[in-house]
């Protein structure tokens, strides 16, 4: 579409809410993906016979609400395990779920995560909001299943499998299963619930349709050659520290090669990165422990020597409620468990400890395989994508913020980033695409953008900014950047300047909240600039944030709400609505963590 393009009208009976579906599945599509949607709905409109029966349905739906992944993976196998038993499923992202069929709905399954502080995840705030109000129907004749994904060392643990389970109940459905809550370590939870749900599934379904009768539908498509549990060893192209010697932090730019790996991702998306753990924290935990690296441990079907378990099977610097519990109990710990009672004392604990430092305060006796089974399973991080395919072909680029800091009079590590940080450009990194629906350019490209990104999360949007100049959209771009000095660490200031001379990036605004007595962080420049920014929003801009989700998201989001109330002349209610809308349409994404 170019700028002299008519908007479409929309034909009567097509609602605000089925076009916001609309907008939102089209964003970010390739040309000849958006041409295969125009030509299947068009074979939909030759085939009304085809259509399916308002009337309730059959089948059964998987509805996810992920921010990171998690539950959309967990959601997928349950799918496809579905699938394969031969029921006929259909797999749905809350943000896409059209709240109106919940009605006819006979079986649905949901995996929702928590999010903030007992807030459900952007995409399924809409599913969630709609279900707690007086517009959610009685459900009397449906039959489901909850599971809930979370982290107990968060107050509200579970807080939305939770809300989630417990409406549906209030509405009237039925449980098929209990609800079943997922902590760090999530497959010893979801693997029994998915055989447990499904067993059930089946047993009703063979009351209601002889599943013999029913044609499966497609649910996943299929997989990537590398992926999570299979990643890609990626060449390191380029590993290069991008601020001055002087900033407290070291940032990297880290160019890799995809190459003959098949993988194709869209800017918005994040990389998968598997690490090991750092041998001198290997060694350390050794030590401490009085432990031989070299002992056999057999769990879970796999035997291996200790050290290589900690190396790259177990969390050695995430510290995690269970195994807080593990430590107090093996201590015999009173203080510790007085802690664990106490909300404000364990983030305290969970804020500035590893494990080593706790293990270290609670001596007792452990021996090999206890410390294996009480340790988390390691998880792989995930890092904005900070290129796009168009520019940079079958590379992608990170932006890497390597955590080091010191605590309990030791110097401690971040795992990956660490490890990151020191891989050489022979060498190669296991990576795999973790997609990112909801954080995705407009499909139009006249449409304006907003770009909040303090730090690293400035990444995705130098993978915004070259996706928007490749494809010559002639909406506007307008990045506001934000991190300590700006002679230190002002990340990609030389392409931002350059993008600004081509004409790639309309507006650029700094906060560098050291560089004068008051701090000065993205949220002030967001009210200074209030009106222009209101003149955007007004205009259609859709609004990113990425970055550091514990202080920045809220201060932003709250900044933002004051401009709309303030500019947009609207209750702070109202503002706090009409960005609720906008994170539900997907006109306000945010990529935080
Ligand atoms: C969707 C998504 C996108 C992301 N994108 C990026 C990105 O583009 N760039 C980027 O750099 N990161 C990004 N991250 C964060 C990244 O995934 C890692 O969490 C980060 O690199 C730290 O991991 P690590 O293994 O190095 O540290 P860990 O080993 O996980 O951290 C060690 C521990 O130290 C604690 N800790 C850290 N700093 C301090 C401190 N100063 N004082 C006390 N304790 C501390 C932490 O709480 C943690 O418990 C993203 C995360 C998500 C979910
Ligand atoms: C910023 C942030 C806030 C979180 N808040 C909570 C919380 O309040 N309660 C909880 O149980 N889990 C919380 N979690 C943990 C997530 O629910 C957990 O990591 C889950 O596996 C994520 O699943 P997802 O990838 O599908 O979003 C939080 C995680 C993050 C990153």
């Amino acid at each position: 579409m170019n700028a002299t393009q008519p908007a479409l009208a929309a034909p009567p009976g097509l609602g605000e809410e089925r076009q916001a579906l609309l907008r939102q599945l089209v964003d970010g599509l390739e040309p000849a993906q958006l041409y295969w949607i125009a030509a299947y709905a068009a074979q939909q409109a030759s085939q009304p016979a085809a259509r399916p029966a308002a009337a309730s349905v059959t089948r059964l739906t998987v509805l996810y609400g992920s921010q990171t992944g998690n539950a959309r993976r967990v959601a997928e196998r349950f799918a496809a395990e579905a699938e394969a038993a031969g029921l006929p499923v259909r797999l749905v992202r809350a943000g896409a779920y059209a709240t109106r069929e919940l009605a006819s709905e006979r079986y649905l399954a949901v995996v929702v995560s928590t999010q903030g502080e007992g807030e459900p995840p952007d995409d399924a705030r809409g599913f969630v909001e709609f279900l707690a109000s007086r517009r959610a129907p009685k459900l009397p004749n449906l039959h489901y299943t909850v599971l809930g994904l979370g982290d107990s060392s968060y107050p509200q643990f579970n807080a939305m499998g939770r809300a989630v389970d417990a409406r549906l109940a209030e509405l009237g459905a039925h449980r098929l299963a209990p609800l079943a809550e997922a902590d760090v370590d999530i497959e010893p939870v979801a693997v029994p619930w998915t055989e447990g749900a499904l067993a059930r599934v089946r047993d009703r379904f063979a009351h209601d349709v002889p599943v013999a009768s029913v044609t499966p539908l497609r649910v996943a498509a299929t997989r990537p050659q590398f992926h999570r549990d299979r990643p890609f060893p990626a060449p390191v192209l380029a590993n290069q520290r991008i601020v001055s010697r002087h900033a407290g932090r070291d940032v990297r730019h880290v160019e890799l090669s995809l190459e003959g790996s098949g993988l194709r991702y869209a800017p918005g998306d994040a990389l998968g990165v598997w690490h090991r753990n750092p041998a001198s924290l290997v060694e350390a935990l050794l030590a401490a422990l009085a432990l031989d690296g070299d002992a056999l441990v057999t769990l879970g079907g796999k035997a291996q020597p200790l050290r290589e378990w900690l190396a790259r099977d177990r969390e050695l610097t995430r510290l995690s409620r269970p195994l807080v519990q593990a430590v107090a109990e093996r201590a015999s710990s009173t203080a510790l468990r007085a802690t664990l009672e106490d909300s404000g004392a364990m983030k305290a604990l969970l804020a500035d400890h590893q494990p080593i430092d706790l293990l270290r305060a609670h001596p007792a006796d452990w021996d090999a395989a206890a410390l294996v089974a009480a340790l988390r399973p390691l998880t792989p991080r995930l890092y904005s994508i900070a290129s796009s395919p168009g520019a940079v072909g079958e590379e992608v680029h990170l932006t890497v913020a390597v955590v080091d800091y010191h605590a309990h009079g030791e110097p401690h590590l971040g795992a990956a980033s660490r490890w990151i940080a020191d891989v050489g450009e022979d060498a190669t990194l296991d990576v795999f695409i973790e997609p990112n629906e909801r954080f995705r350019l407009p499909a139009d490209g006249n449409r304006d953008v907003i770009m909040i990104g303090p730090g690293t999360g400035v990444a995705p949007f130098r993978a915004f900014v070259q996706e928007r100049q490749q494809a010559g959209a002639a909406g506007r771009n307008w990045l506001v950047f934000g991190n300590r000095h700006a002679a230190d660490d002002f990340l990609y200031q030389l392409e931002w300047q350059q993008a600004l001379k081509d004409g790639a990036l309309h507006r650029l605004d700094v906060a560098f909240s050291r560089d004068q007595a008051e701090k000065r962080y993205v949220q002030h420049v967001l009210r200074e600039r209030g009106a222009e920014l209101y003149d955007w929003l007004a205009g259609g801009a859709h609004l990113y944030v990425c970055g550091d989700a514990a202080q920045m998201a809220r201060d932003v989001h709250a900044a933002l709400a004051e401009i709309v109330a303030t500019y947009g002349g609207k209750t702070p209610e109202a503002a706090q609505a009409l960005l609720s809308e906008w994170l539900q349409d997907g006109r306000y994404a945010r990529d935080v963590y």
